[in-house]
């Protein structure tokens, strides 16, 4: 594969893309460029009822490695192909399949509801699954006297505990991204911008969501900045959102809740490894592949069939 002049690389992957019949699919937390040329930009659920109906042949995943495997298991039969393998997602690697194997012993009178950002092993472990969007329906679409594993982020399950009134037992897990963010960091920006509304992703710290003026999210936090009538936006997840949220409302202001006192940003740096370059290289060469057992794929569909459907 030639070297591509980054001003041509663009048009390169966009031919390549219908030449080889793909579909590009990437999250919001991908850098602008990529966002910019996908065929589909969402969040965890957006993307997995996309990924469920495409005719593609070829699937460009960009974002981290347990989104390609969802999209993998939905499409068994596609080529499924992440820019950088490597790129990972400390929530997931949070839940280790040999640990999480022996906890649930500890609970056999439960089901586990886990959210996507789990390994495909810990899929197969799981009765259903659930995004950050639809947890709270997946939850009470179960009987209130239904004992409950949640795995594997502390911070979201403990926000549908408050929300629902369950007692879900909690996987001590969490995303290094949302659970740094500071209430120092909020209050300083909030008393810098008054009257700016503080929207949050419920992966943050319950004391940051308890300041939250909407909690929701990446897509439901860019609806709310679309419609609510408010000028100023401070804004608790990852600094990838706000490329669509600029996009979408240009007159509007958004300050990301900096995790670091030398950068306003907060990026995750494994939805960061993505590039226009890897990307290009990935659709070139139809590599790197996802590649699962058969064993696994049967039986992690499931869950989260079961989740498309109660989504509906
Ligand atoms: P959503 O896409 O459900 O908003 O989740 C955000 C996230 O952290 C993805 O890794
Ligand atoms: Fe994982 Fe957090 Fe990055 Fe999302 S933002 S991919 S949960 S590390």
């Amino acid at each position: 594969m030639k070297n591509i002049p980054p001003e041509l690389i663009t048009e390169k992957i966009l031919s390549l893309k219908r030449e080889k019949n793909a579909v590009i699919l990437a999250h919001y937390y991908q850098v602008p460029e990529i966002q910019d040329i996908a065929d589909f930009v969402g969040d965890s659920l957006g993307l997995s009822q996309q990924a469920f109906k495409t005719k593609a042949d070829i699937i460009v995943f960009a974002g981290v490695h347990f989104m390609a495997e969802t999209v993998k298991i939905l499409n068994p039969a596609k080529k499924v192909l992440l820019p950088d393998l490597e790129a990972g997602c400390s929530l997931a690697d949070s839940c280790p399949p040999d640990k999480f194997q022996e906890f649930k012993k500890s609970y056999p009178d439960h089901i586990v509801i886990s959210y996507i950002n789990c390994s495909a092993q810990i899929k197969t472990m799981s009765d259903v699954i659930c995004t950050s969007s639809n947890a709270k329906k997946i939850v009470e679409s179960f009987p209130k006297d239904q004992k409950i594993i949640f795995a594997p982020d502390k911070n979201l399950g403990g926000y549908i505990n408050a929300q629902t009134g369950r007692k879900m037992v909690l996987w001590n897990g969490s995303c290094e991204v949302h659970d740094i963010i500071r209430t120092e960091a909020v209050i300083k920006l909030k008393t810098e911008n008054p009257g700016a509304l503080l929207i949050a992703h419920p992966e943050c710290k319950a004391v940051i969501l308890e300041l939250a003026d909407f909690i929701g999210s990446t897509t439901a936090l860019l609806d709310y900045t679309i419609k609510s009538p408010a000028l100023k936006f401070i804004v608790a997840t990852e600094t990838g959102i706000l490329h669509q949220m600029k996009k979408n409302s240009p007159q509007k202001e958004f300050y990301i809740v900096p995790t670091d006192e030398t950068c306003s940003c907060n990026d995750c740096p494994y939805m960061k490894m993505n590039t226009l370059e890897k990307l290009y290289a990935a659709l070139f060469n139809e590599k790197p592949e996802i590649k699962l057992s058969g064993r696994v794929m049967d039986k992690a569909i499931k869950p989260i069939l079961r989740m498309l459907e109660l989504s509906e």
